[in-house]
């Protein structure tokens, strides 16, 4: 008798971990590289495939599938009672996109955990006086945009921002994207009423050292960090290598590199807990003989509190151009829109809390230093997010790794906490409270 029927005669549902264990090593072929890196960027070919696979476990589970104009998928089961269509729903879900040569579980275990759930819940057709969807957000990962999915539900695209964006390899959002089959003009059609959602839950590998440091299974996400960031070029001549003495040159690589290795002196000045970042770096021409005439570097930067988001901003703009005179060249600075921190929902961290407990599993109240769907979704309804430990700390890279039992007992926590919240059992009866972003 499997654990999930053993349970099921105590009266208690849980997922199938073995079904589970097997979806989360099926969609780790789409992608992987020969170094067993995952790269899924959203909208390229193994991305598309990973959305087909995903589709094709839907309808082979007997649930259906709505897809929006930016390529999020929404999962229900079709037996939902017609009384229960406009009521207001649970969502859950995460992304399926990876970054490059990254991990087989970010995203992907909120993604097929939540599909488990919507599956366990579709086969012993249980009750629920709310609809549950399983959702994948588009492009979490920010190839074109951070967190594009959720953003195209939250407040949307117009046609000339979709136009604007572009990709971490130089490529334009909207040809990749009509080239993965999809239209850009129904990409602008994407918000959502807010009416619409009574509360959402993501579960997520916690990618840091936190949980397996202090031997707890699960984490009951408190607040999520602020992101900013964008580009920073610096301009400066192109030379030659051979002949330009030192002294004269105006190498705009020398100038990135100066920014760079302030930034941890910027990040402690402003707080502990900040973080700066500089994932990507580009140098024009690009010729082992000529002096850079431009450097351009992506900066992403981190914390807990909105104000300190912003001084990190500032203290960046300020160095960067400090640098620039310094290097006597030229600077252009170009952030996005920052993402705010958020606080998640009390009431759903309760209900997480007490899920853990009863399957006698040891959890911890943490912040999420890593960015989230989530985070957009609270701007709409009460959310929820739950963590796994990750071994050794480890994400963004092909040793991303998670153990099953954590797979399996996160997996458990979220259904109960989906179940809490979409029967309004004396758990989820606790009263929401409001988003506090
Ligand atoms: C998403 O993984 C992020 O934190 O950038
Ligand atoms: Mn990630
Ligand atoms: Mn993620």
């Amino acid at each position: 008798m499997s654990a999930a029927e053993r349970d099921q005669q105590g009266g208690r549902l849980s997922v199938d971990g073995a079904r589970l264990l097997a979806d989360l090593e099926a969609l780790a072929r789409f992608g992987r590289g020969p170094g067993g890196g995952i790269s899924r960027t959203s909208f390229s070919e193994a991305d598309t495939q990973a959305r087909a696979w995903y589709r094709a476990r839907c309808a082979g589970a007997g649930l259906s599938v709505e897809v929006d104009g930016v390529g999020n998928m929404f999962v229900s089961s079709p037996d939902e009672p017609a009384a229960l269509r406009s009521v207001p729903a649970v969502w859950t879900g995460s992304h399926l996109d990876s970054v490059p040569n990254g991990g087989r579980f970010d995203g992907a275990l909120g993604s097929l955990a939540a599909l488990e759930c919507v599956r366990r819940l579709h086969e012993e057709r249980v009750p629920l006086r709310r609809p549950v969807r399983a959702v994948v957000y588009s492009d979490e990962e920010g190839n074109y945009a951070h967190l594009f999915g959720s953003s195209a539900l939250v407040r949307g695209f117009s046609r000339a921002e979709l136009e604007a964006l572009s990709g971490r390899g130089g490529d334009r959002f909207v040809d990749a994207f009509m080239a993965a089959g999809w239209d850009p003009e129904l990409a602008t059609e994407t918000t959502v009423d807010p009416a619409v959602i009574h509360a959402t839950v993501e579960l997520h590998i916690e990618q840091g050292p936190q949980l397996e440091s202090f031997g707890h299974r699960i984490g009951i996400v408190t607040s999520i960090v602020g992101l900013g960031g964008g580009t920073v070029t610096f301009r400066g001549r192109a030379d030659h290598a051979g002949t330009t003495p030192m002294t004269m040159r105006k190498d705009a690589l020398r100038a990135a590199s100066a920014l760079i290795v302030r930034f941890p002196e910027i990040a402690r000045s402003v707080s502990d807990r900040a973080v700066i970042t500089a994932g990507v770096v580009t140098v024009e021409p690009g010729a082992t003989n000529v002096v850079p005439e431009i450097a351009r570097l992506t900066v992403d930067f981190r914390d807990l509190e909105l104000a300190r988001v912003d001084e990190l901003g500032r203290a960046i703009t300020e160095a960067a151009r400090g640098v620039a005179t310094e290097h006597e060249l030229e600077v252009d600075i170009e952030f996005e829109p920052t993402i705010p921190p958020c606080r998640l929902d009390g009431g759903i961290q309760r209900i997480i809390g007490e899920a853990a407990a009863a399957r006698d599993l040891s959890a911890v109240a943490m912040p999420s230093g890593a960015g989230h769907d989530s985070q957009n979704l609270a701007t709409l309804a009460p959310t929820g997010m739950i963590f796994v430990p990750s071994i050794g700390g480890r994400s963004h890279c092909p040793e991303e790794n998670t153990a099953d039992d954590d797979v399996v007992n996160g997996a458990n926590v979220l259904l109960d906490t989906v179940l809490a919240l979409a029967t309004d059992t004396p758990n989820a009866a606790v009263p929401l409270a409001n988003p506090n972003i």
